[in-house]
């Protein structure tokens, strides 16, 4: 894990993260949806495409890989952040099984999932609920990779290290699809990342608003007339 300090961050050791350049910077307008498929029940929900979904899958590939170097070889025992996490965790794992296949080099993997709910309309509550952690008990000794589509303040994923770390694992790592750049981040930000993203609120590929846009292949920004149509 690395961390972010007083709005930079540290920079991390030889062999720590693997994503200096794919930051999404702040002036970036995103591509218009005029160039790309999306469902019409969404038309005029969304502002623009912020990451296509075929660019996410080719990143995933490679996350994979970056795994594949560091832990292979190792027993993992993937645990699935539902529900935002489930898109990511599968494609990864897919992607992960594709390069066991296909080399010497194996990783065995388990897949647990669990879920996190903190979110209301767009904004983060205090209430974290963790369910299905309640015994963890099996990953005592193991080497532990969880799997998060998104890290904003980084307090949630704090709260679940804190949570998974009470089970006495070998060892955990982070994949987070996409960090957001918020000024409060001042918690743990994943070994592996996707994309680093402006603070804007981003939805599909399995992330929601309300439950709604995870039919979305698409990472886009919610336009304000769709946060106010599926407000709740
Ligand atoms: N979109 C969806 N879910 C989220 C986000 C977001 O931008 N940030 C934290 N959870
Ligand atoms: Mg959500």
């Amino acid at each position: 894990m690395y961390r972010w300090a007083r709005g930079a961050y540290l920079w991390p050791q030889d062999g720590d993260v693997h994503n200096l350049e794919t930051k999404i910077e702040d002036d970036w307008p995103g591509y218009s949806l005029d160039l790309f498929n999306y469902p019409a029940h969404y038309s005029g929900d969304l502002d623009c495409v912020i990451v296509p979904h075929g660019v996410i899958m080719d990143r995933t590939e490679r996350i994979a890989r970056n795994i594949m170097d560091d832990l292979g070889d190792h027993d993992i025992v993937v645990l699935c952040v539902l529900k935002g996490g489930y898109q990511f965790c599968a494609d990864l794992v897919d992607r992960i099984k594709a390069l066991s296949r296909n080399s010497n080099c194996t990783i065995p993997m388990r897949v647990h999932f669990i879920r996190l709910k903190s979110y209301l309309n767009d904004q983060s509550t205090e209430d974290l609920h963790i369910l299905g952690a309640e015994d963890m008990s099996f990953l005592a000794g193991k080497n532990v990779l969880i799997v998060e589509a998104i890290v904003g303040t980084g307090k949630t994923m704090k709260t679940l290290l804190k949570h998974v770390e009470a089970f006495k694992p070998k060892m955990i790592k982070v994949a987070g699809l996409l960090v957001k750049r918020v000024s409060q981040n001042s918690a743990c930000l994943p070994d592996y990342v996707g994309f680093e993203i402006p603070n804007r609120f981003v939805v599909g590929y399995a992330l929601d608003y309300n439950e709604y846009f995870r039919d979305l292949n698409h990472i886009c920004v919610i336009s304000e007339s769709g946060k106010m149509k599926y407000k709740i």
